[in-house]
């Protein structure tokens, strides 16, 4: 990535209270906030991490988006999965470059470019949406960050819980309305050793899917957390918690593919 903001690009502006403005850099174009006026060719060509003045001197810092602020930034139809959560799953996971993931449903395509980054170019993901027009949003998502629909990228309208084509997978990642409709397709999707994840925003959509996995058989391993991100405002000596966090999401659930139809539950809490 070049050091220098480029016409076409994306940026993030910065004012001093911290909200963020997406702009699309254009030459010859102007963009305005109530702190007053910015030429985007006052950006095009200075590095990143720039700081702009308007013309009624306020402060603005210039930088490109993360990926969090990509992939969930943008209007949408349905819930992206949350950033904080978006890391763990990953990690809870185990998505690795090189790994076959099987996902469903796209919604936003926030989970699906998380896993595209995780698995590199020689991995793959497949993805399975049961709305049309969700899946050509989450196209035009995937294509405006990452440029293209990656080769390594299958983008599929089905009902996943009618069952999927999909064999040998080594990782599935659910985020439905009914995840333990979904058991029986990843039971015939993932490899031995292979890892299910579902996201379940209540408790008894997990108990739901749980047992269902226990009642299929063919699973071990049962584990649910969840994350509670607790900001902290760090400005000068005022160092203490932020009055608001991004408290309850979801429910991160994983399980481990058994090579034989048999239950697999230690006793202990273990830990991850
Ligand atoms: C909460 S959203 C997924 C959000 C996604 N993880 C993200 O990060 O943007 C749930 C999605 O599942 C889709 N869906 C619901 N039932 C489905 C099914 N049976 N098969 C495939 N997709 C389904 C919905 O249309 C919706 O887009």
């Amino acid at each position: 990535m070049s050091r220098t903001l480029a016409g076409g690009e994306v940026i993030v502006l910065v004012d001093k209270v911290g909200r963020r403005h997406r702009v699309r850099l254009q030459a010859g174009e102007r963009y305005s906030i109530h702190s007053g006026l910015i030429q985007h060719d006052d950006l095009i060509g200075r590095p990143e991490g720039v700081v702009v003045t308007t013309q009624l001197g306020a402060r603005l810092l210039a930088v490109r988006p993360t990926f969090a602020e990509q992939v969930t930034g943008r209007r949408r139809q349905t819930q992206p999965i949350y950033p904080k959560d978006l890391g763990a799953i990953m990690m809870g996971a185990d998505i690795h470059p090189g790994a076959h993931v099987l996902e469903a449903g796209t919604g936003t395509g926030a989970l699906t470019m998380a896993a595209l980054r995780a698995v590199g170019p020689s991995g793959s993901v497949v993805s399975y949406e049961a709305r049309e027009e969700f899946l050509e949003a989450a196209t035009r998502a995937i294509v405006d960050t990452m440029g293209q629909v990656p080769p390594n990228l299958t983008l599929k309208l089905g009902d996943v819980y009618a069952g999927v084509d999909e064999r040998e997978m080594d990782r599935v990642l659910l985020d439905l309305p009914e995840p333990w409709q979904a058991a029986a397709a990843t039971r015939s999707a993932l490899r031995p050793g292979g890892i299910v994840f579902a996201h379940c925003p209540n408790v008894s959509q997990v108990q739901r899917f749980f047992d269902c996995l226990r009642e299929l058989r063919g699973f071990g391993m049962l584990e649910a957390f969840e994350l509670l991100q607790r900001g902290w405002t760090v400005r000068g000596r005022s160092m203490r918690p932020s009055h608001r966090m991004v408290a309850h999401t979801g429910f991160l659930c994983f399980a481990r593919r058994l090579a034989e139809d048999d239950l697999f539950e230690p006793e202990g809490e273990g830990f991850r």
